[in-house]
């Protein structure tokens, strides 16, 4: 079964909006991992707009399963991932105006520079994946640069619907697929909440997921220990397929 790994920024997003200590995005981590998730990711953004560098070293320290960063490929963010030496980066690209991260990197046209970033982040022990959007040539770039892995992003699937989804559907599968057959850690997430996981849960060639949003919105009125549990139980319902 696909592992789970919970991301918690949208709990500190909750806190920032009244810059005060609480929630924690620590305890949350905690009970989601309790009840069943199988790592943790956060997203250090450069305008710091929900998690916030205290949360990524206390994150470390408090963590049991694994530790995924996600960031950009700057210069401050890889001096933060090599000292807190997270369990696994994932590189997303980056824009201040957006809301949520709207579109994979483009690593074929900035390939040198992500395969020098790519390789301080291995040097330091640090697994790396690329975030990209589900074509086959994103998938060969980022073998190509010496990536371990990659995160499928799911975003164009979670959007659409009829037709357009199920092409979609066809992508991030054709592109699983592949990544597998290159050997690298296959990855998918962003916008998969408890409608849509079913279908992507059936690809056999998916090694993890990285859902948030839908699991601390859903926590609001369950908790985060069952909404975490639901998640699970689907992932394994979609396997099943
Ligand atoms: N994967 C990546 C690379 C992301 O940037 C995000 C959003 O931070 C997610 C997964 C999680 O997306 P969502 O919050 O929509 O589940």
């Amino acid at each position: 079964m696909a592992k789970l790994s919970v991301n918690v920024d949208h709990v500190a997003t909750v806190r920032q909006a009244r810059l005060a200590s609480e929630p924690d995005p620590v305890v949350a981590a905690a009970k989601a991992e309790l009840a069943g998730a199988d790592g943790i990711t956060v997203h250090l953004r450069e305008d710091r707009r929900h998690i916030q560098d205290r949360d990524v070293y206390v994150l470390r320290r408090t963590v049991k399963t694994a530790l995924n960063l996600e960031m950009a490929a700057t210069k401050e963010m890889l001096d933060v991932a090599l000292e807190v030496k997270p369990d696994m980066v994932t590189i997303v690209p980056e824009k201040r105006q957006e809301l949520t991260t709207e579109g994979g990197l483009d690593v074929k046209t900035h390939g040198e520079a992500l395969k020098k970033f790519v390789s301080h982040l291995k040097d330091a022990g640090i697994s790396v994946n690329l975030f990209i959007d589900p074509s086959p040539d994103a998938v060969k770039a980022c073998h190509r640069i010496g990536s371990d892995g990659l995160e499928l992003h799911t975003g164009a699937f979670a959007e659409t619907k009829g037709t357009a989804r199920e092409n979609e559907l066809k992508r991030i599968y054709d592109s699983a697929v592949l990544s597998k057959r290159l050997g690298m850690k296959t990855h998918a997430g962003h916008g998969l909440d408890y409608n849509n996981i079913l279908p992507v849960a059936a690809i056999g060639e998916i090694d993890e997921f990285a859902i948030g949003y839908s699991i601390i919105g859903r926590a609001v009125y369950v908790g985060i220990e069952e909404a975490v549990r639901e998640m699970k139980r689907l992932i394994k319902e979609g396997r099943g397929r």
